[in-house]
């Protein structure tokens, strides 16, 4: 498990990969993009034999050339210009197809991925890999892929030269090799610079996040000057770094045309040899000159894309480092549909370790009657929501089994485990949509009339009426527009609707009010029974109200029974419960007196003690 990896590639992997698996299919448009590079080619290495040609035939004094020499050009130039826009147009098309797709499919892999990678994983991190890695890969991708039309105009413009005099073409490409030699070493160094910059940036994208999300706690604690100082760190980090990868992009181009200039006037020297000797005449070697300043065009591209192609590397790397988790939390070869369950669970010899190494479960062996309430009760800490995570196969256990209703949930499929369980958890969580989609959410084709009657159940119709449109209000996640109470209601209200036979109340009532608690308690009590439920709790109604009570303590069971049972052992429950309720004797033989008082009058003994706590 842990985190993603990422493995180092060569750019004919990296890239090979990238055709393969998304590019190649859009092969006939690229086929059209490659027909229209070549006549870029052909039109662009065809100047430089123009020249010639019309130098040629006003040395003839050919009258004929002053006519049709303009009227060429215009078109030669004419037909590149229309094929390169046409081309751009194209390319970009494909590519933009690709990007998305490669969005789409990083979405999905994120949301199937599992939890125990992607907890590991910075949110700021992931976020990257969706914008800022996928943009890189897109504009690499453009580099590399117009780099065919370079690599084409430099093979037509190479063939007209030696086709003019080829023993000089030779030396000169010998002298111009050179010039890709300081390419291949910056290369590197832009590789490697880029990639700690995409870190960097991960980094710094995490920092800025947590500081606005805690933003409260930071104004309230004055942490502004703190969070300034972690921020400024990264972007004095990703200061140098930038610098570094502009030295090396920056030194690239004018050292190639420096190299480039050098050629040239190696160039001149072999030309006016040549023509002293008798081997070309003026229009050759006009020919050649131009087909030298076409070339300075594509060599030039040429080595940019070759930089833009490095960075894309390490892009791609980590993206495929996305692609390639395994996730292990899967259908097995031989599951099968489980049908509803009765809801008996077994938990046979269970431990459970996190992906950092943390060994929150020990040896948890537990059954759980179909039908009945248990309350988890512990410090905090204790594993009690870890508890709850194993049942939906959020994890897998490290060691052990879990069954439900006698058969292991690995040999059920997923979504038929998981149909079985409805959950209320400490971070109840919305999505965007209204209201009423996001009751309904609990269940498939829960219509509009079923989401109400939940509302109502869970005390929530009060508040959505209240909204300017009602059950119809979109919820926007990201903008707090509901209380906490409100949305663990709105989340009870999807647990009802989704009426699974087991019930995971993980604190479903801790940021109620004493008087919504009270509704929806009656709410809750109608919708446990007759299901399995299993509910974490600090609060004694609950907790008195469960059938058995299972105490957790650093990732064990410690202790299990009903109420009076576990007092009367005097162990960690007995402690917990007088050191929370505030009963144990006083030194002077009487318990003490709590300090907040009912405002209420206090009914049975259970309501008392609860309007001692102050609720
Ligand atoms: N994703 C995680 N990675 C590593 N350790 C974790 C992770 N989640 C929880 N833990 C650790 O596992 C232990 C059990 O956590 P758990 O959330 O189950 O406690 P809990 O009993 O529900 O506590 P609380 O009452 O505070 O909710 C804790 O020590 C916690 O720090
Ligand atoms: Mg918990």
């Amino acid at each position: 498990m842990a985190e993603i990896q990422t493995k180092r590639l060569t750019a004919r992997e990296a890239y090979g990969r990238l055709w393969h698996d998304w590019v190649k299919k859009h092969w006939p448009s690229l086929m059209v993009s490659v027909v229209l590079m070549i006549i870029i080619a052909l039109t662009t290495a065809g100047y430089a034999k123009f020249m010639e040609y019309a130098i040629g035939g006003l040395e003839a004094r050919d009258v004929n050339i002053v006519f049709w020499a303009p009227i060429g050009i215009i078109l030669l130039t004419l037909t590149r210009s229309i094929c390169h826009y046409s081309n751009v147009i194209l390319q970009n098309r494909i590519l933009s197809r690709v990007q998305a797709d490669m969005q789409r499919e990083m979405y999905d892999t994120l949301v199937e991925m599992d939890l125990g990678q992607l907890l590991a994983e910075a949110p700021a991190a992931i976020a990257a890999r969706f914008s800022a890695d996928i943009e890189l890969i897109r504009m690499a991708t453009v580099a590399v892929f117009g780099s065919l039309r370079d690599v084409l105009t430099l093979i037509a413009t190479i063939a007209v030269m030696l086709s003019i005099d080829w023993a000089m073409t030779l030396a000169l490409i010998c002298v111009f090799g050179l010039v890709f030699l300081p390419v291949g070493i910056a290369g590197s160094h832009i590789r490697n610079t880029s990639k700690e910059i995409q870190q960097e940036i991960a980094q710094m994208t995490s920092a800025v996040n947590e500081g606005l999300s805690g933003i409260r706690m930071v104004r309230t604690y004055q942490l502004e000057d703190t969070l300034k100082a972690t921020s400024n760190k990264s972007f004095e980090r990703l200061y140098h770094l930038r610098v570094a990868i502009v030295k090396w992009q920056a030194a690239l181009s004018p050292i190639v045309e420096a190299l480039a200039g050098v050629a040239v006037g190696v160039t001149l020297f072999f030309v006016a040899m040549r023509i002293q000797s008798g081997a070309i005449d003026i229009a050759g070697m006009i020919g050649l000159i131009t087909a030298l300043g076409v070339l300075t065009n594509p060599g030039r591209k040429l080595t940019q894309a070759f930089a833009i192609g490095a960075q894309g590397i390490s892009a791609l790397e980590r993206v495929y480092g996305f692609f390639d988790t395994k996730n292990t939390v899967t259908d097995g070869p031989d599951t099968v549909e489980g049908g509803r369950a009765k809801g008996q669970i077994i938990f046979d010899e269970v431990d459970f370790i996190y992906p950092d190494g943390f060994q929150a479960l020990k040896d948890i062996n537990l059954t759980i009657e179909a039908g009945k309430t248990y309350a988890f009760v512990g410090r905090s800490g204790a594993g009690k929501t870890t508890v709850f995570n194993l049942l939906p196969r959020l994890f897998d256990p490290s060691k052990g089994e879990i069954f439900l209703d006698g058969k292991e949930i690995k040999s059920l499929t997923l979504k038929s485990l998981r149909d079985q369980i409805s959950l209320v958890s400490q971070d109840s969580i919305l999505l965007s949509g209204t209201v009423t989609e996001n009751i309904g959410f609990g269940r498939k084709g829960a219509d509009e009339q079923a989401c109400i009657k939940a509302a109502k159940a869970a005390a929530a119709h009060g508040f959505i009426s209240k909204l300017t449109n009602g059950y119809d209000t979109v919820i926007e996640p990201s903008k707090a527009t509901f209380s906490g109470g409100e949305r663990q209601r709105l989340s009870i209200a999807r647990a009802i609707v989704r009426d699974a036979p087991v019930l995971l109340l993980d604190e479903p009532t801790s940021a109620l009010d004493a008087e919504s608690e009270a509704s929806i308690k009656e709410a809750l009590d109608a919708l446990s029974k007759g299901r399995t439920t299993l509910v974490i709790a600090h609060r004694l109604s609950t907790i008195l109200d469960a059938d058995q009570i299972v105490v957790m303590d650093g990732g064990h069971i410690i202790a299990q029974g009903t109420h009076d049972e576990l007092l009367e052992d005097g162990g960690l429950y007995a402690d917990l419960f007088n050191l929370q309720f505030d009963m144990s004797p006083a030194k002077n033989g009487h318990p003490k007196r709590h300090r907040h008082v009912s405002r209420r009058p206090a009914q049975g003994p259970v309501e008392r003690i609860i309007r001692m706590m102050g609720f």
